[in-house]
Protein backbone atom coordinates (compact mmCIF):
# COMPACT_ATOMS: atom_id res chain seq x y z
CA UNK A 1 0.00 0.00 0.00
CA UNK A 2 2.83 2.37 0.76
CA UNK A 3 3.93 2.28 -3.52
CA UNK A 4 -0.03 3.31 -4.09
CA UNK A 5 -1.04 6.92 -4.91
CA UNK A 6 -4.05 9.02 -5.11
CA UNK A 7 -5.63 11.66 -7.02
CA UNK A 8 -5.31 15.01 -5.97
CA UNK A 9 -8.41 16.25 -8.30
CA UNK A 10 -10.43 14.25 -5.34
CA UNK A 11 -8.80 15.38 -2.08
CA UNK A 12 -9.10 19.39 -3.25
CA UNK A 13 -12.88 18.75 -4.27
CA UNK A 14 -13.49 17.35 -0.73
CA UNK A 15 -11.85 20.53 0.43
CA UNK A 16 -13.39 22.78 -1.74
CA UNK A 17 -16.31 21.34 -0.57
CA UNK A 18 -16.01 21.49 2.85
CA UNK A 19 -15.26 25.38 2.26
CA UNK A 20 -18.65 25.21 0.88
CA UNK A 21 -19.93 23.98 3.91
CA UNK A 22 -18.32 26.93 5.77
CA UNK A 23 -20.38 29.43 3.61
CA UNK A 24 -17.56 30.45 0.79
CA UNK A 25 -18.03 30.98 -2.49
CA UNK A 26 -15.77 28.69 -4.44
CA UNK A 27 -15.80 28.00 -8.55
CA UNK A 28 -14.93 24.64 -9.34
CA UNK A 29 -12.19 23.96 -11.47
CA UNK A 30 -10.35 20.95 -9.75
CA UNK A 31 -12.07 18.30 -11.04
CA UNK A 32 -12.07 16.86 -14.56
CA UNK A 33 -15.75 15.89 -15.58
CA UNK A 34 -17.60 17.78 -18.28
CA UNK A 35 -20.56 19.95 -16.42
CA UNK A 36 -23.10 18.95 -18.76
CA UNK A 37 -25.92 16.37 -18.55
CA UNK A 38 -25.89 12.65 -19.76
CA UNK A 39 -28.20 13.23 -22.91
CA UNK A 40 -31.63 12.23 -22.71
CA UNK A 41 -31.53 9.57 -24.99
CA UNK A 42 -28.62 7.74 -23.18
CA UNK A 43 -30.71 8.14 -20.36
CA UNK A 44 -33.72 6.70 -21.85
CA UNK A 45 -31.75 3.63 -23.11
CA UNK A 46 -30.62 3.23 -19.85
CA UNK A 47 -34.22 3.54 -18.46
CA UNK A 48 -35.96 1.31 -20.98
CA UNK A 49 -32.80 -1.67 -20.01
CA UNK A 50 -34.00 -1.40 -16.28
CA UNK A 51 -37.85 -2.28 -17.31
CA UNK A 52 -36.90 -4.69 -19.75
CA UNK A 53 -34.75 -6.78 -16.59
CA UNK A 54 -31.40 -6.13 -17.42
CA UNK A 55 -30.62 -6.17 -13.49
CA UNK A 56 -28.64 -9.26 -13.45
CA UNK A 57 -25.18 -10.28 -14.29
CA UNK A 58 -23.82 -10.09 -17.57
CA UNK A 59 -20.83 -11.70 -19.40
CA UNK A 60 -17.70 -10.40 -17.71
CA UNK A 61 -16.20 -9.33 -20.96
CA UNK A 62 -19.26 -7.39 -21.46
CA UNK A 63 -22.07 -7.47 -23.26
CA UNK A 64 -21.59 -8.73 -27.15
CA UNK A 65 -24.03 -6.27 -28.69
CA UNK A 66 -22.21 -3.44 -26.85
CA UNK A 67 -18.78 -4.73 -27.85
CA UNK A 68 -19.69 -5.21 -31.20
CA UNK A 69 -20.55 -1.67 -31.23
CA UNK A 70 -17.38 -0.45 -29.56
CA UNK A 71 -15.75 -2.26 -32.22
CA UNK A 72 -17.31 -0.88 -34.98
CA UNK A 73 -16.75 2.56 -33.06
CA UNK A 74 -12.66 2.44 -32.48
CA UNK A 75 -12.33 0.55 -35.71
CA UNK A 76 -14.19 3.19 -37.88
CA UNK A 77 -12.43 6.58 -35.54
CA UNK A 78 -8.93 4.91 -35.62
CA UNK A 79 -8.85 3.40 -39.45
CA UNK A 80 -7.97 -0.43 -37.97
CA UNK A 81 -9.90 -3.32 -37.62
CA UNK A 82 -10.87 -4.87 -34.79
CA UNK A 83 -13.70 -7.20 -33.80
CA UNK A 84 -15.79 -7.33 -30.84
CA UNK A 85 -12.90 -10.28 -29.32
CA UNK A 86 -10.69 -7.18 -28.69
CA UNK A 87 -12.91 -5.60 -26.39
CA UNK A 88 -12.88 -5.72 -22.70
CA UNK A 89 -16.02 -3.30 -21.44
CA UNK A 90 -15.02 -2.20 -17.38
CA UNK A 91 -16.13 0.04 -15.07
CA UNK A 92 -14.97 3.06 -16.29
CA UNK A 93 -11.46 3.96 -18.10
CA UNK A 94 -8.96 3.22 -14.88
CA UNK A 95 -9.43 -0.12 -14.92
CA UNK A 96 -7.73 -0.10 -18.47
CA UNK A 97 -4.81 0.94 -16.61
CA UNK A 98 -4.89 -0.82 -13.58
CA UNK A 99 -5.93 -4.31 -15.28
CA UNK A 100 -2.94 -4.41 -17.97
CA UNK A 101 -0.71 -2.77 -15.49
CA UNK A 102 -0.89 -5.32 -13.03
CA UNK A 103 -1.01 -8.18 -16.02
CA UNK A 104 2.20 -7.24 -17.53
CA UNK A 105 4.18 -5.32 -15.39
CA UNK A 106 6.93 -7.40 -13.47
CA UNK A 107 8.98 -6.17 -10.61
CA UNK A 108 12.09 -4.09 -11.99
CA UNK A 109 10.04 -3.60 -15.88
CA UNK A 110 10.50 0.11 -16.89
CA UNK A 111 7.30 2.10 -17.38
CA UNK A 112 7.44 5.27 -19.04
CA UNK A 113 4.55 7.43 -19.16
CA UNK A 114 4.19 11.33 -19.58
CA UNK A 115 4.75 14.01 -16.71
CA UNK A 116 3.00 15.92 -15.80
CA UNK A 117 0.72 13.48 -16.63
CA UNK A 118 -2.38 11.21 -15.03
CA UNK A 119 -1.04 10.57 -11.34
CA UNK A 120 -2.63 7.02 -11.80
CA UNK A 121 0.12 5.83 -14.55
CA UNK A 122 2.95 6.30 -11.51
CA UNK A 123 1.09 5.12 -9.06
CA UNK A 124 0.14 1.93 -10.74
CA UNK A 125 3.50 1.27 -11.89
CA UNK A 126 4.40 1.46 -8.80
CA UNK A 127 2.00 -0.38 -7.28
CA UNK A 128 2.74 -3.41 -10.13
CA UNK A 129 6.02 -3.16 -8.93
CA UNK A 130 7.43 -1.40 -12.06
CA UNK A 131 10.29 1.48 -12.19
CA UNK A 132 8.30 4.84 -13.40
CA UNK A 133 10.50 6.14 -16.18
CA UNK A 134 8.95 9.81 -16.64
CA UNK A 135 9.69 11.84 -19.54
CA UNK A 136 9.02 15.46 -19.45
CA UNK A 137 6.62 17.11 -21.64
CA UNK A 138 7.62 20.42 -23.36
CA UNK A 139 5.63 23.42 -23.08
CA UNK A 140 7.53 24.72 -26.05
CA UNK A 141 6.21 21.44 -28.31
CA UNK A 142 2.22 22.07 -27.27
CA UNK A 143 3.39 19.62 -24.33
CA UNK A 144 4.44 16.54 -26.52
CA UNK A 145 7.47 14.25 -25.70
CA UNK A 146 11.31 15.32 -26.34
CA UNK A 147 11.49 12.67 -28.70
CA UNK A 148 15.56 12.96 -28.60
CA UNK A 149 14.76 11.48 -24.68
CA UNK A 150 12.42 8.96 -25.30
CA UNK A 151 15.21 7.66 -27.27
CA UNK A 152 17.63 7.50 -24.70
CA UNK A 153 15.31 6.60 -22.49
CA UNK A 154 14.25 3.38 -23.87
CA UNK A 155 16.28 0.53 -22.11
CA UNK A 156 15.70 -3.76 -22.55
CA UNK A 157 13.60 -3.39 -19.34
CA UNK A 158 10.79 -1.23 -20.78
CA UNK A 159 8.08 -3.03 -20.84
CA UNK A 160 5.11 -0.69 -21.86
CA UNK A 161 5.36 3.11 -22.61
CA UNK A 162 2.11 5.33 -21.52
CA UNK A 163 0.45 7.78 -24.13
CA UNK A 164 -2.12 10.25 -23.41
CA UNK A 165 -3.27 12.33 -26.24
CA UNK A 166 -5.79 14.54 -26.03
CA UNK A 167 -4.02 15.19 -22.64
CA UNK A 168 -4.80 15.46 -18.77
CA UNK A 169 -3.15 17.88 -17.12
CA UNK A 170 -1.56 20.12 -20.43
CA UNK A 171 -4.58 19.71 -23.03
CA UNK A 172 -1.45 19.00 -25.19
CA UNK A 173 -1.63 16.34 -28.11
CA UNK A 174 0.91 14.41 -30.04
CA UNK A 175 1.10 15.70 -33.56
CA UNK A 176 0.76 12.81 -36.23
CA UNK A 177 4.57 12.81 -37.00
CA UNK A 178 5.70 12.53 -33.30
CA UNK A 179 3.58 9.19 -32.93
CA UNK A 180 4.86 8.16 -36.25
CA UNK A 181 8.26 8.63 -35.11
CA UNK A 182 7.88 7.05 -31.49
CA UNK A 183 6.08 4.24 -33.87
CA UNK A 184 9.69 3.85 -35.40
CA UNK A 185 11.16 3.92 -32.03
CA UNK A 186 9.03 1.26 -30.33
CA UNK A 187 7.77 -1.25 -32.88
CA UNK A 188 10.70 -3.81 -32.83
CA UNK A 189 10.72 -4.03 -29.48
CA UNK A 190 9.47 -6.61 -26.77
CA UNK A 191 6.86 -3.68 -24.96
CA UNK A 192 3.19 -2.54 -25.70
CA UNK A 193 1.56 1.01 -25.14
CA UNK A 194 -0.60 1.76 -23.42
CA UNK A 195 -2.79 4.82 -25.91
CA UNK A 196 -5.07 6.49 -23.56
CA UNK A 197 -7.42 7.95 -25.50
CA UNK A 198 -10.01 9.11 -23.39
CA UNK A 199 -10.28 12.33 -24.70
CA UNK A 200 -10.46 11.48 -27.88
CA UNK A 201 -13.23 13.21 -29.14
CA UNK A 202 -12.73 16.38 -27.70
CA UNK A 203 -10.51 18.47 -29.45
CA UNK A 204 -9.91 21.79 -31.34
CA UNK A 205 -7.63 21.57 -34.58
CA UNK A 206 -6.54 18.35 -36.03
CA UNK A 207 -7.91 15.15 -34.85
CA UNK A 208 -5.74 13.16 -32.34
CA UNK A 209 -3.87 9.74 -34.15
CA UNK A 210 -3.87 6.81 -32.66
CA UNK A 211 -0.48 4.94 -32.74
CA UNK A 212 -2.84 1.33 -33.36
CA UNK A 213 -2.93 3.01 -36.67
CA UNK A 214 0.65 2.36 -37.59
CA UNK A 215 1.95 -0.59 -39.58
CA UNK A 216 2.73 -3.21 -37.14
CA UNK A 217 1.17 -1.40 -34.18
CA UNK A 218 -2.48 -3.17 -33.68
CA UNK A 219 -0.98 -6.03 -31.75
CA UNK A 220 0.79 -3.89 -29.18
CA UNK A 221 -1.08 -1.77 -28.54
CA UNK A 222 -3.99 -1.31 -25.47
CA UNK A 223 -6.44 1.46 -26.56
CA UNK A 224 -8.04 3.16 -23.83
CA UNK A 225 -11.37 4.75 -24.07
CA UNK A 226 -15.07 5.26 -23.01
CA UNK A 227 -17.71 7.02 -22.04
CA UNK A 228 -17.02 9.30 -18.97
CA UNK A 229 -15.93 11.93 -21.17
CA UNK A 230 -17.39 11.77 -24.61
CA UNK A 231 -20.57 11.84 -23.50
CA UNK A 232 -20.39 13.51 -20.21
CA UNK A 233 -21.46 10.03 -18.51
CA UNK A 234 -18.59 9.94 -15.62
CA UNK A 235 -20.65 8.82 -12.76
CA UNK A 236 -21.64 5.36 -14.90
CA UNK A 237 -18.82 4.23 -14.60
CA UNK A 238 -18.40 2.05 -17.70
CA UNK A 239 -15.51 2.43 -20.06
CA UNK A 240 -13.33 0.05 -22.25
CA UNK A 241 -10.19 -1.47 -23.97
CA UNK A 242 -9.32 -2.88 -27.30
CA UNK A 243 -6.13 -4.79 -27.24
CA UNK A 244 -4.83 -7.94 -28.62
CA UNK A 245 -6.57 -11.02 -27.26
CA UNK A 246 -4.48 -12.37 -25.32
CA UNK A 247 -4.26 -9.76 -23.17
CA UNK A 248 -8.66 -9.26 -23.37
CA UNK A 249 -8.38 -12.70 -21.73
CA UNK A 250 -5.67 -11.71 -18.52
CA UNK A 251 -8.42 -8.71 -18.46
CA UNK A 252 -11.18 -10.81 -18.20
CA UNK A 253 -9.37 -12.70 -14.99
CA UNK A 254 -8.65 -9.57 -13.17
CA UNK A 255 -12.72 -8.57 -13.94
CA UNK A 256 -13.74 -11.77 -12.82
CA UNK A 257 -11.59 -11.68 -10.04
CA UNK A 258 -12.77 -8.07 -9.27
CA UNK A 259 -16.44 -6.64 -10.51
CA UNK A 260 -17.49 -10.20 -12.27
CA UNK A 261 -19.34 -7.55 -15.32
CA UNK A 262 -19.80 -3.75 -15.76
CA UNK A 263 -23.77 -2.93 -14.97
CA UNK A 264 -25.72 -4.20 -17.76
CA UNK A 265 -28.43 -1.65 -18.04
CA UNK A 266 -25.21 1.22 -18.46
CA UNK A 267 -24.39 -1.02 -21.07
CA UNK A 268 -26.90 -1.39 -23.23
CA UNK A 269 -27.20 2.79 -22.45
CA UNK A 270 -23.45 2.62 -24.43
CA UNK A 271 -25.00 1.41 -27.40
CA UNK A 272 -27.22 4.07 -27.73
CA UNK A 273 -24.10 6.52 -26.79
CA UNK A 274 -22.37 5.27 -29.85
CA UNK A 275 -25.21 4.66 -31.91
CA UNK A 276 -27.45 7.40 -31.62
CA UNK A 277 -27.26 11.24 -32.14
CA UNK A 278 -23.42 12.52 -32.10
CA UNK A 279 -24.76 16.24 -31.60
CA UNK A 280 -24.91 16.86 -28.48
CA UNK A 281 -21.10 15.94 -28.10
CA UNK A 282 -20.68 17.88 -30.93
CA UNK A 283 -22.54 21.04 -29.54
CA UNK A 284 -20.71 20.34 -26.12
CA UNK A 285 -16.95 20.07 -27.93
CA UNK A 286 -18.18 23.82 -29.48
CA UNK A 287 -18.90 25.13 -25.88
CA UNK A 288 -15.89 24.12 -25.06
CA UNK A 289 -13.83 25.81 -27.79
CA UNK A 290 -16.03 28.68 -26.75
CA UNK A 291 -14.78 28.85 -23.07
CA UNK A 292 -10.89 27.73 -24.30
CA UNK A 293 -10.40 30.76 -25.91
CA UNK A 294 -12.29 33.38 -23.33
CA UNK A 295 -10.21 31.90 -20.26
CA UNK A 296 -7.10 31.22 -21.87
CA UNK A 297 -7.05 34.89 -22.75
CA UNK A 298 -7.67 35.54 -19.35
CA UNK A 299 -5.07 34.18 -18.06
CA UNK A 300 -2.52 35.20 -20.24
CA UNK A 301 -3.53 38.82 -18.83
CA UNK A 302 -2.93 37.83 -14.82
CA UNK A 303 0.55 38.93 -14.38
CA UNK A 304 2.60 36.05 -13.83
CA UNK A 305 0.82 33.75 -15.68
CA UNK A 306 1.41 32.47 -19.33
CA UNK A 307 -0.94 29.91 -20.76
CA UNK A 308 -0.29 27.84 -23.85
CA UNK A 309 -4.06 27.73 -26.02
CA UNK A 310 -4.59 23.58 -25.64
CA UNK A 311 -5.53 21.36 -28.79
CA UNK A 312 -8.22 18.90 -26.74
CA UNK A 313 -9.03 17.93 -23.34
CA UNK A 314 -10.96 20.88 -21.12
CA UNK A 315 -7.78 21.34 -19.43
CA UNK A 316 -5.97 25.00 -19.02
CA UNK A 317 -2.45 24.25 -17.45
CA UNK A 318 -0.91 28.03 -17.02
CA UNK A 319 2.82 28.11 -16.32
CA UNK A 320 3.16 30.62 -13.22
CA UNK A 321 6.78 30.46 -12.91
CA UNK A 322 6.42 34.77 -13.58
CA UNK A 323 4.68 34.73 -10.23
CA UNK A 324 7.59 33.66 -8.21
CA UNK A 325 4.81 31.64 -5.98
CA UNK A 326 5.52 27.58 -5.74
CA UNK A 327 2.22 25.84 -7.77
CA UNK A 328 0.82 23.91 -4.72
CA UNK A 329 1.30 27.42 -2.86
CA UNK A 330 -0.02 29.41 -5.49
CA UNK A 331 -3.09 26.58 -5.75
CA UNK A 332 -4.00 26.57 -1.87
CA UNK A 333 -3.87 30.72 -2.13
CA UNK A 334 -6.62 30.48 -5.10
CA UNK A 335 -8.71 27.83 -3.47
CA UNK A 336 -8.49 29.95 -0.05
CA UNK A 337 -8.05 33.49 -0.27
CA UNK A 338 -9.99 33.75 -3.88
CA UNK A 339 -12.56 30.74 -4.20
CA UNK A 340 -11.05 29.55 -7.25
CA UNK A 341 -10.36 25.43 -6.69
CA UNK A 342 -7.67 23.99 -9.19
CA UNK A 343 -4.89 21.87 -8.98
CA UNK A 344 -0.87 22.26 -8.17
CA UNK A 345 0.81 20.92 -11.59
CA UNK A 346 3.57 19.43 -9.53
CA UNK A 347 0.52 16.84 -8.32
CA UNK A 348 0.86 15.40 -11.82
CA UNK A 349 4.57 14.71 -11.54
CA UNK A 350 7.86 16.69 -10.86
CA UNK A 351 7.58 18.39 -14.32
CA UNK A 352 4.63 19.59 -13.59
CA UNK A 353 5.76 21.86 -10.92
CA UNK A 354 5.16 25.61 -11.56
CA UNK A 355 2.00 25.05 -13.02
CA UNK A 356 -1.63 24.81 -12.44
CA UNK A 357 -4.39 23.13 -14.29
CA UNK A 358 -7.58 24.99 -14.26
CA UNK A 359 -10.57 22.64 -15.38
CA UNK A 360 -13.02 24.64 -17.90
CA UNK A 361 -15.59 22.14 -17.25
CA UNK A 362 -17.61 25.06 -15.81
CA UNK A 363 -19.99 27.88 -17.17
CA UNK A 364 -18.31 30.52 -19.19
CA UNK A 365 -20.06 33.13 -16.47
CA UNK A 366 -17.67 31.00 -13.55
CA UNK A 367 -14.98 30.96 -15.67
CA UNK A 368 -15.02 34.90 -16.94
CA UNK A 369 -15.50 35.36 -13.01
CA UNK A 370 -12.54 33.01 -12.09
CA UNK A 371 -10.32 35.28 -14.13
CA UNK A 372 -11.35 38.48 -12.41
CA UNK A 373 -10.72 36.98 -8.78
CA UNK A 374 -7.58 34.79 -9.55
CA UNK A 375 -6.70 38.77 -11.32
CA UNK A 376 -7.44 40.52 -8.00
CA UNK A 377 -5.77 37.90 -5.97
CA UNK A 378 -2.84 37.82 -7.61
CA UNK A 379 -1.77 41.46 -8.45
CA UNK A 380 -2.98 42.68 -4.64
CA UNK A 381 -2.71 40.19 -2.15
CA UNK A 382 0.39 37.89 -3.08
CA UNK A 383 2.86 37.82 0.16
CA UNK A 384 5.49 40.84 -0.37
CA UNK A 385 8.75 40.00 -1.80
CA UNK A 386 7.27 36.55 -3.32
CA UNK A 387 6.79 38.30 -6.99
C1 LIG B 1 -6.10 10.72 -18.87
C2 LIG B 1 -7.22 10.01 -18.19
N1 LIG B 1 -7.35 8.68 -18.34
C3 LIG B 1 -8.33 8.00 -17.75
C4 LIG B 1 -9.27 8.63 -16.97
C5 LIG B 1 -10.30 7.80 -16.28
O1 LIG B 1 -11.57 7.94 -16.77
P1 LIG B 1 -12.81 7.21 -16.09
O2 LIG B 1 -13.50 8.23 -15.24
O3 LIG B 1 -13.65 6.72 -17.22
O4 LIG B 1 -12.28 6.07 -15.27
C6 LIG B 1 -9.19 10.00 -16.78
C7 LIG B 1 -10.15 10.71 -15.90
O5 LIG B 1 -9.95 11.79 -15.45
C8 LIG B 1 -8.15 10.72 -17.41
O6 LIG B 1 -8.01 12.04 -17.26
Amino acid sequence: MSRIGVESAFEVLVRARELERQGKDVIHLEIGEPDFPTPAHIIEAAKRALDEGYTHYGPTQGLPELRESVARYISSTRDIRVGPEHVSIVPGGKPIIFFPMLALIEPGDEVIYPDPGFPIYASMIRFSGGVPVPIPLVEERGFSFDLDLLRKRLSPKTKMLVLNSPQNPTGGMIPAEDIRAIAELVRDRDLMVLSDEIYSRIYYGEAPVSIASLPGMLEKTIILDGFSKTYAMTGWRMGYGVMPEWLVDAVNKLMVNSNSCTATFTQRAGIAALEGPQQPVDAMVAEFRRRRDSFCAGLNQVPGFRCALPGGAFYAFANITGTGVGSKELADYLLYDAGVSCLNGGAFGEFGEGYIRFSYANSYENLMLAVERIKAAVASRLPVGTR
